[in-house]
């Protein structure tokens, strides 16, 4: 079976604009979170799909289904974690109490705060979770990535042309997840927020599925105003 994992379990601090997790933010006729949920409704290859919600907002985010008239047969609403990881888990252990295991079946997670993610994204990302067991996003990096470890001085220039940025969906077959992240301890836990890195850390190779720019995440009031741009609701006067 193939699941959607959609990570609203945040609460955008780095945002800072509003008393409401910024999923929940008007963009155009409707929240970032609906935009997200309806893109990934369009896939008809989901069985269900899961979103992980702050447990502050479950009761607004179920409200917001209702209201939005989106298809609650094939949405299911789940308590989010702590942090970004504990969301996916606890998805994922929610998605085996409601279907018997299948050593098969696949989970696409993506961030709620990314909603011009596409069809062909989210198909190229099932179609890589099947084919190789892990999946991540990237786009080629365009800017010159630095290292600094002391944040004053340059260490390393990495060569560009083996730089990437790594957006959302990242995608798996959920036994290989489940196995990996039970093997954590706690502190690995705790520094492992990136679901891919669960993979990379114990030599699991990760698929890349080339992303597109436009499928930005929204994480500050700047990406806020760039995305309201996008779907053309203000201009940049
Ligand atoms: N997320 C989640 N559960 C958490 C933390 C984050 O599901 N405990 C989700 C967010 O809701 C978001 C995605 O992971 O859709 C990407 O995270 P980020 O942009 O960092 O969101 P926030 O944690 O909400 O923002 P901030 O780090 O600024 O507080």
């Amino acid at each position: 079976m193939i699941f959607g994992a959609i990570l609203a379990g945040g609460i955008g601090t780095r945002m800072n604009i509003s008393d409401m997790p910024k999923q929940f933010l008007m963009l155009g006729d409707k929240p970032i979170i609906i935009h997200t949920i309806e893109k990934f409704l369009m896939c008809a290859r989901f069985d269900k799909i899961y979103i992980g919600v702050h447990s502050d907002w479950l009761m607004y985010m179920n409200d917001l289904i209702e209201k939005y008239n989106l298809d609650k047969e094939r949405l299911v609403c789940v308590h989010g974690g702590a942090d970004r990881n504990e969301t996916i888990f606890n998805i994922i252990k929610q998605i085996k109490i409601d279907y018997a295991s299948n050593n098969d079946d696949i989970v696409v997670t993506h961030d709620a705060v990314r909603p011009f993610v596409t069809s062909r994204i989210i198909e190229d990302n099932i179609n890589a979770a099947l084919e190789f067991g892990a999946c991540d996003t990237v786009i080629k990096a365009t800017d010159t990535i630095v290292r600094s470890k002391d944040e004053k001085t340059i260490n390393e220039i990495p060569n560009r042309r083996f730089m990437y940025q790594g957006q959302t969906p990242q995608s798996f077959k959920i036994s290989l997840l489940f196995n990996l992240y039970n093997d954590l301890n706690n502190e690995e836990k705790s520094v492992l927020t990136d679901a891919c890195k669960i993979c990379v850390v114990r030599n699991t190779p990760v698929h890349l599925v080339l992303g597109e720019v436009a499928n930005i995440k929204i994480t500050t009031v700047t990406d806020y105003k760039i995305a309201m741009a996008m779907v053309g609701g203000i201009n940049f006067d």
